[in-house]
């Protein structure tokens, strides 16, 4: 399998650039700029990637690698910051832009290279940059430029080292995919034959020979990574893997049917459901600080794990449902760092194992939605949208009671309906209903109503850690609201959440 070595100077678009890899079927990890040369010369990489970064390299504090990576005779595509780390390091010089500082789109001419075959003369790049090569180090040659940049795009070919000052990861990168693609295919010689299938066969067989006799417990919280790396290793020890579905009642509608459904009947799976509603809603009893709620959830979910973890006996191995992007937050390169998932945070404190197996270290979140359906995990588990751990607690605002739940989980039922029928469960990331704590006045028939008030909440996002509204069509809001005050009674007012991330976030607590 050829893989791609992605080195880390702190840039922005570290994960985009391991992404934009894997898209054509090359594998690529992102490593530390501080990585040994030696680990990387074993590793056989087929081609290296320089990152970007805030930093200037001749700050004497900027993160770099030794000069000798350039002379493993692996091709080195240098980004941005990359690009200028790999002048200075050849003998270059690189010295502020000062006033020509370059943002945004810029127009590139390229002079030729295996780099730009198939990429017009001129072309549309992206440009982020307070510094730029001035001098071009022996051996290498100006090879694109733009208005503001002399040397947008240098190279030694024969060496093959190429630098861009652009980003071509990026999007607004008109050819910055044909770019990739050359980098990948013509100048490292990749094959691009790593596929979600390649992946899945292999660490099933992986399994199969470590965890050989060995019995294995799983924490299912029905979401994604957890259902995903269970199923997966299921298929490597069989029986031997026992899951664990700590149903807290505060799952959505017949959610928690579902999950059970799925692994017991469609995968023939041991799993133990435990249902503890009723022992989490006398914890919640009279709470409403949502941090509290929040806390009281987390606290009491390891507890009832560790209850039945004790009747289940000894494990030998606990399954985490880690995925790359946790990886790299928790430091790239660095030895594997436990990821306190909400659900099985504070597991590997209270069960007793020998080991801790990530089937899912390597994978971005789609490449986890593609890899569930390769194993055959239904499309409404795998494309199941983001679901915090405390669940409907913390969409009931103030006091948790069964009877709110109820009201909540219809509505949000309703909502969901409307929106899977409008087809546009895909386009928005999350979406919701909130049932507020506020009553207000209606009138149904000749009748004053005094009922709830419940907040439908949409938004688009890449990463949740910014969010915009949803857009949603006005005729799926009113068909929504129509159906929630005429099916569920008790509510008379339905709101939409117009707010952005930030200054709200997400959640409602
Ligand atoms: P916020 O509300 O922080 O949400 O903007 C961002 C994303 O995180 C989810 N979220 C949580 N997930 N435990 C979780 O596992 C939590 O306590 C929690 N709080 C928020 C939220 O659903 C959204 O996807």
């Amino acid at each position: 399998m050829d893989k791609i070595l992605v080195l880390d100077f702190g840039g922005q678009y570290n994960q985009l650039i391991a992404r934009r890899v894997r898209e054509q079927h090359v594998y690529a990890e992102i490593r530390s700029c501080q990585t040994p040369v030696e680990e990387i010369r074993k590793a056989g990489y087929s081609g290296i990637i320089f990152t970007g970064g805030p930093n200037s390299v001749y700050d004497p504090a900027s993160p770099r690698c030794g000069r000798e990576v350039l002379e493993l005779g692996i091709p080195v595509l240098g980004i941005c910051y990359g690009c200028q780390l790999m002048a200075v390091l050849e003998g270059g010089e690189v010295v502020s832009a000062g006033a020509v500082s370059e943002y945004g789109k810029a127009e590139l001419t390229h002079t030729g290279s295996p780099l730009f075959e198939d990429v017009p003369a001129v072309s549309a790049v992206w440009m982020s940059h307070t510094d730029y090569v001035k001098t071009v180090p022996t051996g290498f040659s100006v090879t694109g430029v733009t208005p503001s940049c002399p040397a947008a795009a240098i190279a030694d070919e024969e060496r093959r080292l190429y630098g861009v000052q652009f980003h071509p990861e990026v999007m607004h990168t008109a050819y910055g995919k044909t770019m990739l693609r050359n980098f990948l295919f013509r100048i490292s010689g990749c094959a691009g034959d790593w596929t979600m299938e390649d992946f899945v066969r292999a660490s099933v067989e992986k399994y199969q020979k470590e965890l050989a006799g060995k019995r294995v417990l799983c924490a299912l919280s029905g979401g994604v990574d957890s259902s995903v790396a269970a199923v997966l290793l299921h298929r490597a020890v069989g029986e031997r893997l026992t899951c664990v579905f700590v149903d807290h009642g505060l799952l959505r509608k017949d959610e928690g049917d579902l999950v059970e459904r799925t692994f017991r009947e469609k995968f023939e799976m041991n799993i133990v459901r435990v249902n503890a509603g009723e022992r989490f809603l006398a914890k919640l009893a009279g709470v409403t600080e949502p941090e509290k709620k929040r806390k009281i959830i987390g606290e009491e979910f390891i507890r009832v794990f560790e209850e039945e973890a004790k009747k289940i006996g000894y494990v030998h191995v606990l399954v985490q449902g880690t995925i790359y992007p946790d990886v790299v937050e928790s430091g790239v390169g660095e030895a594997a760092t436990i990821k306190s998932h909400h659900n099985v945070g504070g597991l590997p404190s209270v069960i007793d194992f020998d080991e801790i197996v990530e089937p899912l270290r390597l994978l971005f979140k789609d490449e986890v939605r593609a890899a569930g359906l390769e194993l055959g995990i239904p499309y409404e588990l795998v494309w199941r949208q983001p679901f915090p751990g405390p669940g409907l607690a913390i969409r009931v605002l103030g006091e948790v009671t069964e009877e709110k739940l109820a009201v909540l989980r219809e509505c949000d039922a309703i909502f969901r309906e409307e929106v899977l029928a409008a087809g546009l469960e895909r386009t928005t990331k999350q979406y919701f209903a909130v049932l507020t704590d506020s009553r207000t006045v209606g009138v149904m028939g000749d009748a004053r109503t005094y009922g709830c008030t419940v907040a439908l909440r949409a938004v688009d996002t890449d990463d949740f850690m910014t969010a915009d509204w949803s857009r949603l069509p006005y005729d799926v809001l009113a068909k929504a609201s129509n159906r929630i005050t005429n099916e569920v009674r008790t509510v008379s007012r339905v709101v939409y959440d117009i707010t952005s991330k930030p200054p709200a976030t997400v959640e409602w607590e």
